[in-house]
């Protein structure tokens, strides 16, 4: 299948929705690629990567007659009527706001996949444009921010004398709240955060920034908030109000899904900052914002000498990398939906990832898609929920999925039994070894399984010294004049060595992955 790549309408929108990078993925997918003219010269990336990356050069009907478009944001009607029944449309849609875009692409037969539709659950983590955009405007935020701010973040002693720390405050720790507070530390300011949802904390203070208390908790399964009372809400004002005095300054990032962003400082807040602070209101919308004062796509400046910035567009900004994660979103997608390689989209409904972003497919509309569960942990079920006798009766398939207690015992019974066969079978003065080697066996069998992914690096170390520790051992015994311990020795070392250079193979893997991919 052909995918095109159309030149973005808006003048605002700087982004292609696909980098020669991210064509070289596709073509490996089994897919041809053919891209618009100068699509992606707003964010340096030119004719000659994408010819070279594999890709077509190709003009406005040939990209819009393309079996596949891919682009950022929804594209106007002239530009569907260049479009074929039958082709698929991958852009960034806000269905749940424009549920017209639904019965628009069906009537002419187009398949609209709407990728700002992404459900928020781990395995579709890799495709959320949503969370990619807002990682890189969490970032962007503090950037304008230091830019209005004028001074420095860090702090530094001076034969002039002594440069305080910025203070830096953000409200609203999900995607974007968390960026702004890794750029925020690493550029050396002083940062706290606040969320509703105290499971952030941890996340926080690993980032090197202080989690301050608010009155106000919401247990979420899903990472994102509820919408507070009015009692609430003014209880998280007055911390809000506190903080952003203290600060110089202030992120405020909060949403709760389906709703305008809540208010988080009030005018008398913004009144009772210091002059010369900065507030960057990443919720600006023309719904209002954050801020009682921010203006959608403004800076505005207060007779009280305060900054709020209000851009709405701050991936835009940093249109290179915003593009780069746009376009590995989509390659990601393409991954999930080309399970033979061949080019060819699978749209597998049955699958909620899928189903949850299909806007409509063969003429029918499919939006809204039915809920996904996002629970991390099922909830317990309430007493009413419970099944009843005959319910339990009739669902034997479900008794056969829980797992048995005595499921897996058998075969530990038969290896302590061989344990103790060795050890009782082996010459007097070998018993000690191999009692100490089977003890060692167990102890290594559950820790390692226990071991969290976290963890597996200096696992991975610990590991290494004992190999290490093992080819010592090994090359001091080649030299015995029993073969049989000769070639128990040769293998020992052979088995270490594996896990040691293995090791430095993924080592060597893990530092390439932080090493800037080339776009050529
Ligand atoms: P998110 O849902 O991951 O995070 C929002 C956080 O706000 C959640 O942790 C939630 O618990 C918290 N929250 C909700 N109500 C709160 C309250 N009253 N007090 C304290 N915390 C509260 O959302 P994400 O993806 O981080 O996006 C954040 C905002 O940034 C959204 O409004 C999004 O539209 C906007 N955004 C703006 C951009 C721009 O260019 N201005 C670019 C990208 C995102």
């Amino acid at each position: 299948m052909l995918i095109g790549i159309p030149k973005e309408s808006t003048s605002r929108n700087p982004l292609v929705a696909v980098t020669p990078d991210s064509v070289r993925k596709m073509i490996a997918l089994g897919y041809e690629v053919c891209v618009e003219s100068g699509a992606g010269n707003r964010a340096s990336f030119f004719n000659s990567q994408y010819r070279k990356a594999g890709a077509e050069i190709g003009s406005r009907s040939d990209i819009w007659g393309a079996d596949i478009v891919v682009c950022l944001d929804m594209p106007t009607d002239d530009k569907l009527d260049l479009m074929h029944g039958g082709a698929v449309l991958i852009a960034r849609m806000n269905p749940a706001a424009n549920p017209e875009i639904a019965e628009n692409l069906a009537k002419r037969g187009i398949t609209g996949l709407a990728m700002d539709a992404v459900p928020r659950i781990s395995r579709a983590q890799s495709l959320d444009v949503r969370s990619s955009m807002a990682n890189i405007g969490g970032y962007r935020a503090v950037i304008e921010a230091a830019n209005a701010y004028g001074r420095t973040f860090g702090g530094q002693v001076t034969a002039a004398g002594k440069v305080a720390p910025a203070r830096v405050y953000v409200i609203g720790v999900g995607v974007a709240g968390l960026a702004a507070i890794g750029a925020a530390v690493s550029m050396g300011a002083i940062v706290s955060a606040t969320d509703v949802r105290p499971e952030v904390a941890d996340q926080v203070e690993s980032l090197g920034a202080t989690f301050v208390e608010i009155p106000v908790k919401q247990e979420s399964s899903d990472g994102y908030a509820r919408a507070l009372t009015d009692e609430q809400q003014k209880l998280t004002l007055e911390v809000y109000a506190k903080q952003a005095a203290e600060s110089d300054i202030v992120i405020t990032t909060a949403q709760v899904p389906g709703r305008p962003a809540p208010l988080l400082l009030t005018e008398e807040a913004v009144e009772g900052m210091k002059p010369g602070s900065v507030i960057v209101d990443m919720g600006a919308s023309e719904l209002g914002g954050n801020c009682a004062l921010s203006q959608q796509g403004k800076v505005v400046q207060t007779e009280g000498g305060i900054s709020i910035i209000g851009y709405d567009n701050l991936p835009a900004r940093l249109p290179g990398q915003a593009s780069q994660l746009y376009g590995q979103n989509i390659v990601n997608f393409l991954k999930l939906t080309t399970p033979q390689k061949d080019g060819s989209i699978v749209l597998d409904e049955t699958d909620e990832v899928v189903r949850g972003i299909t806007v409509a497919l063969d003429g029918e509309i499919m939006w809204p898609p039915p809920p996904v569960s996002v629970s991390a942990a099922p909830a317990p079920k309430a007493e009413s929920e419970k099944p009843s006798a005959a319910e339990a009766e009739a669902a034997p398939a479900d008794e056969e999925k829980a797992p048995s207690p005595m499921k897996g015992l058998w075969w530990k019974a038969l290896l302590a039994i061989l344990g103790v066969a060795i050890i009782a079978a082996a010459p007097s003065e070998m018993t000690g070894h191999f009692f100490v080697f089977e003890l060692a066996v167990v102890v290594g069998f559950y820790v390692i399984t226990n071991v969290t992914h976290a963890l597996h690096t200096p696992l991975m170390s610990v590991t290494n010294a004992i190999s290490g520790i093992i080819i010592v051992g090994s090359l001091l015994l080649m030299g015995a004049d029993n073969p049989v311990v000769v070639a128990l020795s040769f293998v020992a070392a052979v088995l270490a060595s594996i896990n040691i250079f293995g090791g430095f193979l993924v080592t060597r893997r893990m530092l390439d992955m932080f090493k800037g991919s080339s776009e050529d």
